[in-house]
């Protein structure tokens, strides 16, 4: 059965890494404007495991953005881990992105002309940590994801499921609190997939929270909490 998110209230919403209130997101002017995401309460503790479904052009991806800072919504507070980011300015946002939130992307988003290990060395290049430590730090990212013999090879010469181990390698290496998963199985075959789902889960037993957004139900199956969006509307499977 699917019921309509709670407002974030109580303890809950103190101990939660992620806190929509009223959250929405309309994009465009006032005349063709699209309201991508209908005003939405939703609290995600830490630790959690949360996959969002839904159809195409549902707001998906607008609500991952907004969790995810790489927007801010237009009405309403996003409160992460504890702080109201909502109206943070880009800097601001930067900053928050990058000390507490990986994003992986379905499109991978790797630089081609930079190898695995200068993709994955990035994230602690904008955080100032120095080339050495840089280096040990991703050679261990590119490890822990399987590719330590592809540490030179450029995306162009890595396989999809090796090209998405890449860009998990690059959100994980700074052990943020909060993973966040733009259909990252989505262009890749089922074997691949899955060992990118093991990896997520792995690092979801270690403590980050994760939310992912996906079209197969069996990975929503293995997500300890399951949303449905549509047409901007946020719904939860009890
Ligand atoms: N930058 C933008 N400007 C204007 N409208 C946008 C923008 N981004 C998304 N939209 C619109 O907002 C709605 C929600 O888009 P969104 O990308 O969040 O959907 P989605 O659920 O992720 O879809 P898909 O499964 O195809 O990725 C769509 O109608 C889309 O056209
Ligand atoms: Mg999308």
């Amino acid at each position: 059965m699917a019921e309509t998110v709670q407002t974030p209230s109580g303890s809950d919403v103190e101990t939660a890494i992620a806190v929509l209130d009223e959250a929405g997101r309309t994009y465009g002017g006032s005349s063709v404007a699209v309201e991508a995401l209908k005003p939405t309460n939703l609290t995600v503790a830490r630790g959690d495991l949360v996959a969002v479904m839904g159809p195409s052009g549902s707001g998906k991806s607008t609500l991952l953005h907004v969790l995810g800072c790489l927007d801010r919504p237009t009405t309403g507070r996003y409160l992460l881990d504890g702080r109201d980011v909502s109206h943070f300015a880009d800097r601001e946002l930067a900053a928050v992105r990058n000390n507490t939130i990986g994003f992986v992307f379905q499109r991978f988003h790797l630089l081609r002309d930079e190898t695995a290990q200068r993709n994955v060395e990035l994230p602690l290049l904008y955080a100032g940590i120095a080339r050495p430590e840089r280096r040990k730090r991703a050679a261990e990212a590119l490890a822990s994801v399987g590719l330590a013999e592809r540490v030179t090879h450029y995306p162009g010469k890595l396989s999809g499921g090796e090209q998405q181990r890449v860009a998990l390698a690059r959100a994980l290496v700074k052990r943020p609190a909060l993973l966040l998963a733009d259909e990252p199985t989505g262009n890749l075959d089922t074997a691949a997939g899955h060992r990118v789902l093991e990896i997520i889960e792995e690092e979801n037993r270690g403590g980050t929270t994760v939310i992912l957004i996906t079209h197969d139900p069996e990975v929503s199956a293995r997500a300890r909490r399951r949303l449905t969006m549509r047409d901007g509307v946020l719904t939860e499977e009890t």
